[in-house]
């Protein structure tokens, strides 16, 4: 297949479009009634991940819905905490649980090298999902940051303030360096895995990357994903990389400075003045519509959705939203954001 016909990929050589590629962060989800019946016949969410055919169906569904530029791969990041032998479960309605590690013996009790069968899985699943789509559609495959994973792997659960991962990167930063240093690794051979499976591109979740100082963003979110981006330039040359350091703002400069990434989503806290005149001259900018003005529909929708359209449709840009989409969006409000992005 010619790159050439994939706007996506387009917008991330840096070309401007007239109508950019549009996408959304969890765009496979509970919000579709599609996803839901799946969901059940599966079973819990892991047994969805771990299953190749259920999860390659779920990642087509919102492009058969709503003919998305790009499909993200079925899965999540906490796959890798499990590859390298941690526990992780996901209690319904109630998020992740995994064992927390207290202190250095919990890096001690991590596999020496990763559960190639988990990965293997997954790659079942890109290999399922690339035979299944259309020729113009991007798949996206995606890792989490090391800090954000370390953040759940630290706490044993999403914390709102990120306060364990940050207590024992204080109280003990070789070991807090030697875990993000395992997972920059298990990342690296992951979404490599992804790449030969049939990933076209690639995205890094820094979820949790907004609440870090200004020195800690250096060391924990600026520097892990530039080792991972080095790494995996260096086995597949040319390979295109979106960076998600959710909460930036406008750190998302240096971030994309330091990394090397093609591009940057940005979240809805960024100034999207400093964000085009700074940041889209470098690479192309991912976003940054709010979920909550799409849950809401409406007049405002279209407000904001016109508004990011002015901000960035001058350069190389990735309609997307600022962070997931909200469980209770109305499919409706979806499918009219796609035709106003579309101009249809
Ligand atoms: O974007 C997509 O459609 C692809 C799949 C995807 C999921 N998780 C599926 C999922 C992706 C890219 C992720 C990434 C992810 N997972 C992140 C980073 C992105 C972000 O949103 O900030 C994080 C922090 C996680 C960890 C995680 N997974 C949490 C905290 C939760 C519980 C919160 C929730 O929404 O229920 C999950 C579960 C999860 N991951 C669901 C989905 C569709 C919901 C599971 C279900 O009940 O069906």
């Amino acid at each position: 297949m010619s790159v050439l016909n994939k706007s996506l990929l387009k917008a991330l050589d840096g070309q401007r479009q007239s109508t950019p590629p549009i996408w959304l962060m969890r765009q496979a989800g509970r919000y579709l009634p599609e996803y839901r019946a799946v969901r059940e016949k599966a079973g819990g969410f892991l047994d969805l991940c771990f299953n190749p055919k259920l999860a390659a169906e779920v990642t087509l569904q919102p492009i058969r819905r709503f003919g998305f530029d790009a499909a993200i791969l079925f899965s999540d990041i906490l796959i890798v905490p499990l590859a390298l032998g941690r526990k992780v479960e996901f209690k319904e309605g109630d998020g992740p649980r995994l064992d927390p590690m207290e202190d250095s013996s919990a890096l001690r009790s991590l596999s020496e090298k990763v559960d190639g069968k988990v990965f293997e899985s997954i790659y079942q699943t890109v290999r399922e999902v690339k035979s299944n789509l259309d020729d113009k559609t991007v798949l996206i495959g995606f890792c989490g940051a090391p800090w954000t994973v370390a953040t759940y792997m630290v706490a044993g659960r999403g914390t709102p303030d990120q306060a364990p991962a940050k207590d024992f990167a204080k109280r003990d930063p070789k070991s807090f360096a030697q875990l993000i240093d395992r997972l920059v690794d298990a990342s690296v051979g992951y979404l490599s895995g992804q790449i030969d499976a049939g990933a076209d591109v690639v995205q890094i979740f820094d979820t949790w990357a907004g609440s870090l100082s200004p020195e800690d963003f250096e060391r924990w979110c600026v520097e892990p994903t530039r080792k991972i981006v080095g790494a995996l330039r260096g086995k597949h040359p040319g390979v295109k990389i979106i960076g998600f350091p959710r909460g930036a703002g406008e750190r998302a400069l240096r971030y994309v400075e330091r990394t090397g990434v093609n591009a940057v989503s940005v979240g809805t806290e960024i100034d999207r003045t400093f964000a085009r005149e700074k940041i889209q001259k470098h690479v192309a900018i991912q976003g940054n519509l709010d979920p909550e003005i799409l849950r809401a529909g409406g007049d405002a929708l279209d407000r904001e959705i016109d508004t990011v359209l002015a901000a960035f449709s001058n350069g190389p840009f990735i309609f997307n939203l600022g962070h997931g989409i909200l469980p209770d969006t109305p499919i409706a409000n979806v499918e009219r954001m796609v035709k106003r992005v579309r101009g249809a």
